[in-house]
């Protein structure tokens, strides 16, 4: 919970990187606190949430959630504070989570899906080395993007 105040300053009531999310761009503290409130409460079994902090300065720069959707497979979603994009962090990030998740006895599959706009993650997950899979028509709604559900691609790696 101590977490609330910098995740809020960082990014998560930016409506520019809340834009291709399933959430609206926090309007007070509260919504953020609520948020983690719902996150500690998930059983750690099936979903974890994390902070992505500088190794040096320990800033908090985004967050990634990893979900065990079934048995044999997760599903990851991750937000970066703005003044921290284009330097490759959620590569570097992603990357290590798809190697540690398919090593997993259990994990077969790790993936997630975009916003059909959103080339930014697509190409992260491309560079992360999962697959495209297809076009999800008429997926998720991105309130960002207006009320309609939007179009989303599928990515994902296997073993
Ligand atoms: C998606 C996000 C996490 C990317 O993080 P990042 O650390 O900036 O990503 P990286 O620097 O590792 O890689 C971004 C890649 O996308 C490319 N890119 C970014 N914006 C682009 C655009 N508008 N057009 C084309 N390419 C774009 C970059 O050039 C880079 O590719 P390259 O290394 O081949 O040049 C970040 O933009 C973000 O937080 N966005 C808002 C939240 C969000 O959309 N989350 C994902 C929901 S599915």
């Amino acid at each position: 919970m101590a977490d609330a105040g910098p995740i809020f300053d960082a990014y998560s009531a930016d409506p520019a990187v809340a834009n291709f999310l399933i959430w609206r761009p926090n309007r007070t503290r509260r919504d953020i606190e609520s948020y983690i409130r719902a996150c500690l409460d998930t059983p750690k079994h099936r979903a974890r949430t994390y902070v992505l902090q500088g190794r040096k300065d320990s800033v908090i720069r985004g967050g990634m959630d990893l979900r065990q959707a079934d048995r044999h497979r997760l599903e990851f979603g991750y937000v970066l504070s703005r003044r921290f994009w284009g330097q490759g962090l959620m590569t570097e990030a992603l990357t290590e989570i798809v190697r540690w998740g398919l090593e997993q006895p259990a994990i077969f599959r790790i993936g997630a899906v975009c916003d059909v706009e959103n080339v930014a993650s697509a190409r992260v997950m491309e560079k992360s080395g999962l697959l495209l899979e297809g076009l999800l028509r008429r997926y998720l709604i991105h309130p960002g993007m207006g009320k309609e559900p939007r179009d989303c691609l599928s990515y994902a790696r296997v073993r």
